[in-house]
């Protein structure tokens, strides 16, 4: 049996608690796994000054996957944990593509109550190292009555070729239609460019379907017609955005996992949930786990682990189906550690443990 080195960083809030029953499940359906903890986290920055060590990316290099919690909590700016770990961890990787996918699961009330999951199975591709999450800008005559502050965006042709054609690569899996999200009315030198590029690939997949839609059309899409809509594709701001939107219509944020992922396979991909640290309700024990729990899921697919991957996402489903074990954000009185055990021991069962 191959035996995987994998990195966690829990990081912060209920980013603890959600990993911990996420490596639980994964060890019941995949025993053998070398894991090794990362402390790195606000409470890190706060003693140290940094979120990680000024060589945290060649410490994480070496290992076949990273599963982070969520990094970021009251009295450290969100800004510092967003770019002192996570964005330098996703380019450090070349982590280009931001998976999200959303689907309704069974036994979950969605905000859309008469849809059911053969209505909402979505894939959000989302770029995930360059567009609107730039450094270059800055503000100008500070203090000043003429004070102006410039945020550029970036969209290369590389970084825009790849993410488009990942997706599609991914509609050929699933049901061959393609949705890219666009704002060419508004942003004018970016998104007609983001269009051109979307047009020349999709002219090299005449078996997808595709369309453009502007963002906010989109999510407006996503809420009244989701059966229409199977993969998504977006730049790093609209990509983030749609998924949150996606998240809450389904079961909600608990629920919602997402991958980091190097195509190339030449760095370690990371996984996490959707959601942060939660800090309204950290140290409660009430967090609900599934969307973490999920998160690991699709490392393993990434791993090749397909069998115990799907084992993993069929005990999730069958224990939110018959719904007597359920956390406070799913209307139920359940604790983290008593989902993540539920779901644990069907994995077994399900894998002949
Ligand atoms: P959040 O996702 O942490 O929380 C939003 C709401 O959803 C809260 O009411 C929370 O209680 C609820 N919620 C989230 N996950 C839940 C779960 N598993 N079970 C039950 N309820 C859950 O977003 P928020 O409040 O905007 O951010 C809190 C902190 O997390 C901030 O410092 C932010 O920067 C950070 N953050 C970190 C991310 C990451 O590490 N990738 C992603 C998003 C936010
Ligand atoms: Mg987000």
């Amino acid at each position: 049996m191959t035996t995987y080195r994998i990195a966690t960083i829990p990081g912060d809030g209920i980013g603890v608690d959600v990993t911990a029953e996420a490596v639980k499940v994964v060890d019941a359906v995949l025993p053998g796994i070398e894991w090794t903890e990362f402390d790195w986290s606000c409470e890190q920055y706060l003693r140290t000054g940094a979120m990680m060590p000024a060589d945290g990316p060649e410490r994480l290099a070496g290992f076949d996957a990273i599963l982070l919690g969520a990094v970021g909590f009251p009295g450290v700016p969100d800004h510092i944990s967003l770019w002192g770990l996570l964005i330098p961890l996703r380019r450090a990787f070349s982590q280009y593509v931001n998976l999200r996918p959303v689907r309704l699961l069974p036994g979950t009330e969605s905000a859309l109550r008469d849809r059911t999951a053969a209505d909402l199975d979505i894939l959000i591709v989302r770029e995930n190292s360059e567009g609107e999450y730039s450094e270059i800008g800055g503000i100008h005559n500070p203090g000043r009555p003429e004070e102006f502050v410039l945020q550029e965006s970036v969209f290369t042709r590389v970084g825009c070729e790849r993410i488009i054609r990942y997706a599609f690569d991914r509609a050929r899996e699933r049901d061959r239609r393609v949705c890219s999200a666009t704002k060419s009315n508004g942003l004018i030198h970016s998104m007609p460019y983001w269009d051109s590029v979307f047009e020349r690939i999709a002219a090299e997949y005449p078996d997808v379907e595709t369309r453009q839609m502007h963002v906010d059309a989109l999510a407006a899409e996503i809420v009244l017609h989701p059966d229409r809509l199977d993969v998504i594709v977006g730049s790093n701001l609209f990509g983030d955005i749609l998924s949150d939107l996606a998240a809450a219509v389904t079961g909600g944020l608990g629920l919602a996992p997402s991958g980091n992922i190097n195509p190339q396979r030449d760095a370690p991909s990371m996984f996490e949930a959707v959601h942060g640290s939660a800090p309204d309700i950290a140290g409660k024990g009430i967090a609900n786990p599934v969307a973490q729990i999920l998160a690991a899921a699709m490392l393993l697919e990434q791993l090749g682990e397909r069998g115990a991957a799907a084992a993993i996402d069929r005990a999730v489903c069958e224990v939110l189906a018959e719904g007597s074990i359920r956390t406070p954000d799913l209307g139920g009185g359940a604790t983290t550690t008593e989902l993540g055990t539920a779901i644990a021991e069907r994995a077994t069962e399900l894998t002949g443990g």
